[in-house]
């Protein structure tokens, strides 16, 4: 198919234009962690396709018609009805975004002892486990392990290793399966239906409820159609839709394939949890008509879920992807292969193999790119997965060091993304000159969010 971005830009936003002595100054101010920048100090914005899409001109006409009904508002049934119609659901709760989400639903299947396993839990989503006291137990296939392979599903469950658990000593304890769609934690690679299928029978066979935490389903979708044989003439909303009646429900952050800057849902089919999440979502949340969110957030979210599934739109979108993934290898970056949809995981420790993993090659590179073209993206490799010692020493690195380049929907023309693999293009020209970092503090949960680091020259 032929395409082209279905949406063309009608407002814009300016976008800060700095010298490299500036992001020098903003950089050592923020403790050399992305998360302490001040958004005016950025000009391509990488960090996240989370609440970081543009709106439509069909999302604004509807928010500014919202309905601030505290119960049971036109809002919300617009939302409730656009989700209905996506994921056949009869139980669909409105929350302000996905971690409210896993946390009202989480303490409703888990508790402590038990096990949540899941193919990568995200790092809120594993928190929301923790922090009950249950377990979280990641088993990606096998295929994630080698980053170059181009395996059309890396995010799939390791399905031997799920039936394995779940009929062995532990087995008992696991309280869900829980499938993360696009994997965000594993390389932004989405599961085959065949798969998901297969966890779920394997699941019920067991009597443990399966979810999925489908941020991305939209372009899990799309990688299906693209990817998986039986659904190549199907729609992204028919492939969505399937996927959704595999399992027992779902939670769902709307930030991302929503479009919408803020939102999220849970859905399930069993009558009796929806009652026990809605006693938990009205106590913490919100009433069940608005579970934290404004009114317009639930007209955004609705219109934004019928602009998500549109074909042109997700096929323009991971042409953007593919063709950005191109021009990385070009300049002589490599990326966890294949691309998916929604980020590029760029491969730091093999572009700086004079850094060890002790002087986190992946932040080096972060930082670099922001050094370089005030591009801000973020470390997904030891300084965020491996383990510390008392004096932040690293004890066990992480088994890749990655950087992740998140693309927000609808914001960045290709005219950006050629100027980021420019970038890319002139740190790789000279990789060794990219110094390593040490870590100065870090807080012991959460810790990338609040890390203090120090070049090493
Ligand atoms: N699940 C997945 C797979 C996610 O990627 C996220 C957020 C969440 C749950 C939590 O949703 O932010 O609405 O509370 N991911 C963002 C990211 C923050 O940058 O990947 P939330």
């Amino acid at each position: 198919m032929r395409t082209f971005p279905p949406y063309r830009s009608q407002v814009v936003a300016e976008i800060p234009v700095t010298t490299r002595a500036e992001r020098e100054q903003a950089l050592a101010a923020a403790g050399y962690n992305a998360f302490n920048l001040p958004a005016n100090k950025v000009s391509i914005d990488l960090l996240t396709d989370s609440g970081t899409g543009a709106v439509s001109t069909a999302q604004e006409a509807a928010a500014a018609a919202a309905d601030r009904s505290y119960a049971g508002s036109d809002s919300f049934y617009r939302f409730r009805d656009a989700l209905r119609e996506l994921t056949g659901y009869p139980h669909l709760l409105p929350v302000h975004q996905g971690r409210a989400a896993e946390r009202v639903l989480f303490s409703s299947v888990l508790e402590s002892g038990r096990i949540s396993v899941s193919n990568t839990h995200f790092d809120t989503t594993r928190a929301n486990v923790e922090l009950l006291g249950a377990e979280a137990i990641d088993l990606p296939c096998a295929e994630f392990g080698d980053l170059d392979s181009l395996e059309p599903f890396k995010g799939n469950i390791d399905l031997d290793a799920l039936e394995r658990l779940l009929s062995g000593p532990d087995g008992a304890r696991v309280g869900q399966v829980l499938l993360t769609i696009t994997n965000n934690g594993g390389g932004g690679q989405p599961v085959s239906m065949a798969n998901l299928a297969a966890a779920a029978k394997l699941a019920r066979a067991h009597g443990v409820p399966v979810f999925l935490d489908a941020a991305r389903f939209a372009e899990n979708a799309w990688l299906v159609i693209q990817r998986e044989a039986g659904y190549a003439d199907k729609t992204p909303r028919e492939v969505a839709r399937e996927a959704f009646g595999l399992v027992d429900g779902c939670v769902a952050s709307l930030k991302k394939d929503g479009i919408a800057p803020m939102g999220a849902f849970i859905g399930l089919t069993d009558p009796e949890l929806a009652q026990r999440c809605e006693t938990n979502l009205i106590a913490t949340e919100g009433f069940r008509t608005y579970g934290g969110l404004a009114a317009h957030d639930l007209d955004r979210v609705a219109k934004g879920l019928q602009e998500v599934v549109d074909p042109h739109y997700l096929a323009a979108r991971a042409g953007e992807a593919a063709r950005l993934a191109r021009q990385a290898n070009e300049a002589g970056v490599d990326i966890v292969q294949p691309p998916g949809i929604h980020a590029l995981y760029l491969n730091a420790g093999r572009l700086l193999p004079h850094l060890t993993a002790s002087r986190f090659p992946g932040h080096s590179l972060a930082c670099e790119l922001y050094l370089a073209g005030g591009i801000r993206c973020v470390e997904l490799g030891s300084l965020y997965l491996g383990t510390l010692d008392e004096q932040n020493e690293l004890i066990t690195p992480a088994p890749f060091e990655l950087v992740r380049m998140a693309l927000p929907r609808r914001v960045y023309t290709q005219g950006h993304y050629d100027y980021v693999a420019e970038i890319l293009g002139d740190i790789a020209k000279n990789p060794e000159q990219v110094p390593g970092y040490r870590i100065v503090e870090a807080p012991k949960i959460l810790r990338h969010f609040n890390l203090r680091m120090a070049p090493v020259h």
